[in-house]
């Protein structure tokens, strides 16, 4: 269950569309980010993670090699559910997906493990990105969002968050989400979808609509929705317990 308060949650959609911006332009290695800087930024991930040669695990896995990484694939470490979902999803670890989940780790993962606030400022996350490429095989060829991945809307404005749903048409909508999440809220292998805030709820439909989140089936679900149909469902499954 995501639990950003409202308005971190509407400076996280611009987020991800910056985001999704910036995977549309060619970055090479040395244009992000400062990684003498980023080595500071990196304590506040240090009580947690470890980079370098005599990296292990902590609270968190250890980052060597995060780029290019296919997501809770280090197999020492004990993942939640949720990441290793992801990952067998197919999350693989480029610079869009984890500025995404620096940003917010609840708006790319909802029932990540991680226990951080985000990063909330783009040079922050711009320095420590740079500063772990440093731990990864090959900096100089790191994998960026794939041309694919690229989102063919570029564009959520506060106006699409400020949507007000209607809860009859999300019911209408909702059946066919139901043939896989349980109405009752209940996790059967599917996560619940039931109960929550309709902005966390927002977010994560443009979050796989614009590919940011990778699972195929929920794309697609969410790239056939309008806005105001994605509000209707938020209106809806918030209203259920
Ligand atoms: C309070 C502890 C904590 C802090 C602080 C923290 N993390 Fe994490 N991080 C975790 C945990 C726990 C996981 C595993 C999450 C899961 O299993 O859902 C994780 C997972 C990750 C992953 C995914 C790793 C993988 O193998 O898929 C990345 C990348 C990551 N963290 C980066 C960072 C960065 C960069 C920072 C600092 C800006 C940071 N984290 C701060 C605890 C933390
Ligand atoms: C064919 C089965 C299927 C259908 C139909 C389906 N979903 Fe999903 N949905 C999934 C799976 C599997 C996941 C977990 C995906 C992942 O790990 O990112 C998911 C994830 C989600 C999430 C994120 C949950 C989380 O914990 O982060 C939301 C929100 C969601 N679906 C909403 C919907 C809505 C709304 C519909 C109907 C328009 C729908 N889904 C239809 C299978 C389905």
């Amino acid at each position: 269950m995501m639990s950003g308060g409202i308005s971190g949650l509407a400076g996280l959609a611009v987020g991800i569309l910056a985001s999704a911006l910036l995977a549309g332009g060619k970055l090479a290695a040395n244009e992000i980010g400062d990684a003498d800087r980023g080595r500071d930024v990196f304590r506040a991930c240090a009580p947690c993670h470890q980079v370098g040669a005599d990296a292990t695990n902590r609270v968190g896995p250890q980052l060597n090699g995060i780029f290019g990484r296919k997501a809770a694939s280090v197999d020492t470490y004990v993942y939640s559910k949720s990441l290793a979902r992801a990952g067998s999803d197919g999350l693989i670890w480029d610079l869009v997906r984890l500025d995404a989940y620096l940003e917010n780790p609840k708006a790319l993962v909802s029932g990540t493990r991680m226990n951080f606030r985000g990063l909330k400022d783009k040079q922050d996350r711009d320095d420590v990105l740079a500063y772990l490429r440093l731990f990864s095989d090959d900096p100089a060829n790191i994998p960026e969002a794939q041309p694919t991945a690229r989102p063919a809307e570029v564009d959520l404005p506060p106006e699409i968050l400020a949507l007000v749903g209607d809860p009859d048409y999300g019911e209408y909508l909702g059946s066919e989400c139901q043939t896989c999440h349980q109405g009752d809220g209940s996790d059967a292998g599917i996560p619940a979808i039931t109960g929550w805030p309709d902005e966390d709820f927002v977010v994560a439909m443009h979050a796989y609509k614009q590919k940011v989140r990778p699972h195929p089936v929920m794309q697609m679900m969410a790239g056939r929705l309008s806005d105001e149909e994605i509000a209707a469902l938020a209106a809806y499954f918030g209203g259920l317990e």
